[in-house]
């Protein structure tokens, strides 16, 4: 049988991780992990709660908050693919939200909800056979995974695949604005103070401004058969 290995993606916001990351998970019949999902799934808790005070957290009762949060994935047959769940209630819509993207990133940065949400996806990792994207995942929850990879792209050309997105879904944006919030969400991930968006020394770089998904797929194949031997 082959070896399972854990895969770790980390990149730029809009890069495609996620297709990537399920495409390979998909292949290997591996687990696919959508950390920024647990970030979301917060975020909504938070939310929920009326936690947020002038964009700020209150946090005197977020430590029992986060004790108590359980953040999983379920297979939904009809949609084919995981979803991510909340104390047990499929919130994927939800956590997709324009209010939950607009209060993630303020999310993100606190510590105390950086260390939970790490300790469970270390926890996820342990059975190993996983794909993991997010923006620290090669550097701070996997330091020791198998295979780490980097994603990045043009940032008009991220904006152009997100624009088209939206606008699938009716959502009424300009091009300029979707690539000055692409630009926008960059600077944070990198510029944050707790685990800021950096490629791993060990990790390979993953351009995908001009492949499709199939050539990303042709030029991982070897790297992961080579692995898993
Ligand atoms: O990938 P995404 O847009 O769903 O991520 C949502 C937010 O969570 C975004 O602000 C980046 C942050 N995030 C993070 O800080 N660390 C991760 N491992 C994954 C996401």
């Amino acid at each position: 049988m082959n070896k399972k290995i854990v895969i770790a993606i980390d990149g730029f916001s809009s890069c495609g991780k996620s297709t990537f990351a399920k495409a390979i998970a998909n292949r290997l019949g591996y687990l696919y992990i959508d950390s920024g999902a647990m970030y979301r799934a917060v975020t909504l808790e938070l939310l929920r709660r009326g936690l947020f005070e002038d964009g700020v957290v209150k946090t005197s009762t977020l430590d029992s908050i986060l004790k108590e949060i359980n953040i999983g994935f379920s297979f939904d047959s009809s949609r084919n693919s995981y979803v991510t769940t909340l104390n047990g209630e499929v919130v994927e819509d939800e956590i997709r939200s324009p209010q939950v993207a607009n209060h993630v990133s303020l999310v993100a940065a606190i510590p105390a909800v950086r260390t939970r949400l790490v300790e469970l996806q270390r926890e996820l990792g342990k059975m190993k056979g996983i794909v993991m994207d997010g923006r620290d995942i090669g550097t701070v929850v996997f330091p020791d995974a198998e295979l780490k990879i980097f994603m990045t792209a043009d940032p008009v050309v991220r904006a152009q695949r997100r624009l088209k997105e939206l606008q699938e879904k009716d959502l009424n944006v300009t091009f300029n604005e979707v690539l000055k919030n692409i630009e926008e969400r960059d600077y944070i991930d990198q510029n944050r103070d707790v685990a800021p968006l950096r490629k791993a020394d060990d990790a390979v770089v993953l351009d995908n401004t001009n492949m499709t998904v199939e050539e990303q797929m042709e030029w991982v194949d070897d790297m992961v058969k080579r692995l898993t031997v």
